[in-house]
């Protein structure tokens, strides 16, 4: 839900009114350009400022001066950039966020032109999405408003060398930022709202943007022979869907890259019931799915040269008279058959369905799915890391850079032949659930089962992308995980060779 927040850029040149904000170094000092923009009264009452507010012009840290009486504006601003190791590898997102959260006005100006950093047409798109994605909230469902909140109608205006160059390289980004926001928006929608029915239409609306777009229902499922998926969804009253939506912006004979989603809308548990305390953050279960179809987003607004198929498994996972037992066993698409342990490792279910089904239907160069698979991802890595499990060298260390990137981490943990013993059963070809230990590594082997061999890899977001971890590009409890880091794996890697 973005608010109407404006960014503008405008050549450097005087400010008038509003909130002005400048950076300083360590030294207290902003650079030549801007010391000579505010005047030497002005850059007098910053070190005075500073003397007396114990700021030290540390990376993160601002300061504020009101009315400052040399210039006409209602506030300056001054933010610290730090010394010389915050000069390297400067996160411009997270940059952008922290300007976003010391603005409060109707209107407010930033120079940037930072000392010792260079800020490049593309940093400043950076910040620009991390303004806007700091101001997100979600609020749909509050009936009273904030009066206090200030975000209705602002203007940042953000002052730069070459705004034509800005503009245009921003055109090209603003749709990754739109779809981190379509992604948090999923996720925090709650699950009466969106089932798997409704979660389906959201992805169709991607057509608008030139997305192919298919929807798969409880009958072409059956028809394929999707009973694991199958099974999940037949404890709830609203039916499973699939949506695949296909960006072809590369050449016609390029095989598509792939990524798959899932999309539990909610997850009781089923007949192995989760405990009531925090269920109702199950509802997030299907933030796999919402990444997906934010980059799908992202991909198709910025007319990405790829072929790439995005493929979601929307079920919901519910006691019911018809539900799922532990003891079933079930027929995947692919032929295995899958004993049931425990009806709430479902997840793993669902994809086994849509991973043989995406890499028997469209043979793509590598897969990639994203689920909030395991409560164990949480015990490993916490909150700072996704999981990521792959058969494939070279594409996980792909992740990994752009992990390092985008700042939305990944971290390799193991698959290998002593997890997928641990998933054999008496009964069955395999079972969806192995005792407590190495919990995200087992149902990543399980997963591993229905990849036939194609470069894959499974990223366990449990951990990332609900009830998110605070900074300064997230403030809410969704934080859109992923859309960032597979919009630059594909930038990074499948456009720019062609
Ligand atoms: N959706 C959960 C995993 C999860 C846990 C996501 C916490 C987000 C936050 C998944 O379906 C699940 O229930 N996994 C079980 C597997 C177990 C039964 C083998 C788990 O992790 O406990
Ligand atoms: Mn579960
Ligand atoms: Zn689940």
């Amino acid at each position: 839900m973005a608010d109407s927040f404006k960014i503008d850029f405008q050549a450097h040149g005087k400010v008038e009114s509003g909130d002005l904000i400048v950076f300083v170094g360590e030294n207290l000092k902003p650079t030549a350009a801007v010391a000579k923009q505010l005047g030497p009264k002005a850059v007098d009452l910053i070190a005075k400022a500073a003397a007396a507010e114990n700021f030290k012009g540390k990376a993160k840290s601002a300061m504020s001066i009101v009315v400052p009486s040399s210039l006409s504006v209602d506030r300056l601003l001054v933010i610290g950039v730090g010394g010389e190791k915050d000069r390297t590898n400067v996160d411009f997102v997270q940059l952008g966020g922290l300007i976003a959260g010391k603005v409060n006005g109707k209107l407010a100006t930033v120079v940037l032109d930072l000392p010792e950093i260079e800020v490049t047409p593309d940093a400043v798109a950076d910040i620009a999405i991390g303004v806007q994605l700091r101001r997100y909230s979600f609020d749909r469902y509050k009936t009273k408003k904030d009066d206090n909140d200030a975000k209705n109608g602002g203007r940042l205006v953000l002052s730069v060398a070459d705004p034509a160059a800005v503009r245009k390289i921003y055109k090209a980004r603003e749709g990754i930022q739109q779809g981190v926001i379509i992604a948090r928006d999923l996720v925090n929608e709650p699950p009466n709202v969106l089932g798997p029915q409704e979660f389906a239409a959201r992805a169709q609306a991607l057509a608008k943007l030139g997305v192919e777009v298919e929807i798969l229902d409880d009958r072409a499922m059956k028809k394929l022979g999707m009973h694991a998926l199958l099974g999940v969804a037949q404890g709830s009253a609203r039916g499973g869907r699939i949506a695949i939506m296909r960006w072809n912006g590369g050449k016609a004979n390029d095989k598509p890259i792939a990524f798959i989603g899932k999309g539990v809308v909610f997850d009781s548990g089923g007949i192995s019931i989760k405990p009531g305390a925090g269920m109702e953050d199950m509802k997030g279960d299907m933030a796999g799915a919402a990444c997906v179809v934010g980059l799908m987003h992202a991909l198709a607004s910025r007319k990405a040269k790829a072929n790439v198929v995005g493929a979601i498994g929307l079920v919901e996972n519910m006691p019911d008279g018809n539900a799922q037992r532990p003891g079933d066993i079930v027929t995947t698409m692919s032929g295995q058959t899958i004993e049931i342990i425990n009806t709430d490792a479902e997840g793993r279910l669902v994809l086994a369905d849509v991973l043989w089904y995406v890499q028997d239907r469209f043979k793509p160069k590598f897969m990639i799915d994203l689920a909030t698979l395991t409560g164990a991802i949480l015990v490993a890595l916490a909150q700072e890391y996704a999981g990521l499990f792959s058969n494939n060298d070279e594409l996980a260390e792909r992740l990994t850079a752009a992990g390092k990137a985008t700042g939305e981490r990944v971290w390799r943990m193991p698959l290998g032949p002593e997890f997928d013993k641990m998933i054999e059963s008496r009964f069955a070809d395999m079972k969806n659930a192995a005792g407590r230990f190495g919990g995200s590594s087992t149902a990543a082997a399980l997963l591993q089962r229905f990849v036939n061999d194609v470069p894959w890899a499974h990223l366990d977001i449990a951990g990332t992308a609900m009830g998110s971890p605070q900074n300064e590009i997230n403030k809410g409890w969704s934080s859109g995980w992923g859309v960032r880091l597979l919009d630059r794996l594909v930038r990074d890697h499948y456009e720019a060779r062609g």
